[in-house]
């Protein structure tokens, strides 16, 4: 009933002053009772992914809560875990506003962010201050203005910074808003990247004596032979994990519809049947040998459902809770739990 509110009052707004504002009211309100608003019980729906145990299986996905300013809110709202991040070495504005679209009629979202946000040091002291106990990812990237050819040195340092305060590190390759990021996925330089970051990790697990699974996230827009190819990569550098999906560059289920020319990634409801697609094309790659977050699109318990039965083990939501609200979260975990 509040978020309908809320959500009323903020689709008024211009998209990105919204996010900001209701970024604002998380941050100031988590650890209050003002959280009251928004807090939910969800009964739990344990699952473990990547050797972790999470209380449910609905995630917050990344780019929500960049800088880690309202875990504890999103925590109140029963998440099973939050992605935070991309977060990148050096702080940077992203790209120029407008750089977010809304499509209403078709439940979804475009974005151009390009990775604003405020730097690593900055979310290592916000994963520090966070009181939940939440479990959180990080979702880690590269600065715009790193060349391509050395953007692995600044995943290794993010890595390195945020290892201890992290439940899991996701190594986002797939951003469309990045000049030259999703070449990452590609090859060599995927390979290049996978074993320094698997080398990384042995190190840090060793230095803090705890394992932190890493994952991969890629992107919805990848032909089956590139799908394969990415599954082996994964496999052979034995990563932990793999995220699927991010935005898509594609506009089928959006044409004719306000926004819908803007450029950058769209995600929401139009992305719900490619991301399940992607899921099960990489799940027959994977045979099991390694877990696939599902995401993309989900705006009801049963897509969510659909997601796991294409094979992955737990799911996250972005544009679905901006539409749906934090009641989302408790459907698919109720809907999960009633399997
Ligand atoms: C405004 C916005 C910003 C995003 N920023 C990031 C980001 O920084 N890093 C990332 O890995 N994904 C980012 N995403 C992608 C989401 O995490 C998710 O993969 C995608 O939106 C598909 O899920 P959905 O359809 O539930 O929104 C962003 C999505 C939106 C809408």
């Amino acid at each position: 009933m509040f978020y309908k509110i809320a959500q009323k009052v903020m689709f008024q707004m211009d998209p990105e002053q919204a996010h900001n504002l209701a970024m604002a009211g998380l941050h100031a309100t988590g650890n209050s009772p003002l959280n009251c608003f928004y807090r939910q019980d969800i009964i739990p729906a344990p699952v473990t992914v990547m050797g972790v145990t999470f209380p449910n299986p609905v995630g917050l996905a990344a780019g929500m809560d960049k800088d880690g300013e309202a875990i504890d809110a999103f925590a109140a709202m029963g998440f099973g875990h939050i992605e935070v991040g991309t977060v990148t070495p050096r702080p940077q504005p992203g790209n120029d506003l407008p750089r977010l679209f809304r499509i209403k009629p078709a439940k979804a979202i475009i974005n151009r962010m390009g990775f604003n946000n405020k730097g690593v040091d900055n979310l290592v002291a916000n994963l520090k201050a966070a009181k939940s106990g939440a479990l959180v990812g990080v979702n880690i990237g590269k600065n715009r203005d790193t060349p391509v050819e050395q953007g692995k040195d600044d995943y290794l340092i993010c890595m390195e910074k945020v290892y201890k305060y992290a439940a899991y590190i996701a190594v986002n390759i797939s951003s469309p808003n990045t000049p030259g990021l999703r070449t990452l996925q590609y090859g060599d330089l995927l390979d290049d990247l996978l074993s320094s970051l698997k080398a990384k990790q042995k190190e840090l697990a060793d230095k803090h004596n705890k394992y932190v699974p890493v994952a991969l996230k890629i992107a919805p827009d990848l032909t089956a032979e590139e799908i394969d190819k990415i599954a082996q990569s994964l496999i052979k550098n034995e990563f932990d994990g793999v995220i699927a999906t991010n935005t898509t560059l594609s506009r089928d289920g959006v044409s004719g519809f306000n926004n819908s020319s803007e450029t950058g990634g769209l995600s929401g409801k139009p992305l719900n049947e490619l991301s399940t697609r992607v899921i099960k094309q990489l799940a027959d790659c994977l045979q099991g040998k390694l877990p696939i977050i599902g995401v993309g699109g989900i705006n009801s318990a049963e897509d969510a459902l659909a997601k796991l039965d294409a094979g992955a083990q737990m799911v996250q939501i972005y544009s679905g809770f901006i539409y749906q609200g934090p009641q989302l979260i408790k459907e698919i975990s109720d809907a999960y739990r009633a399997r």
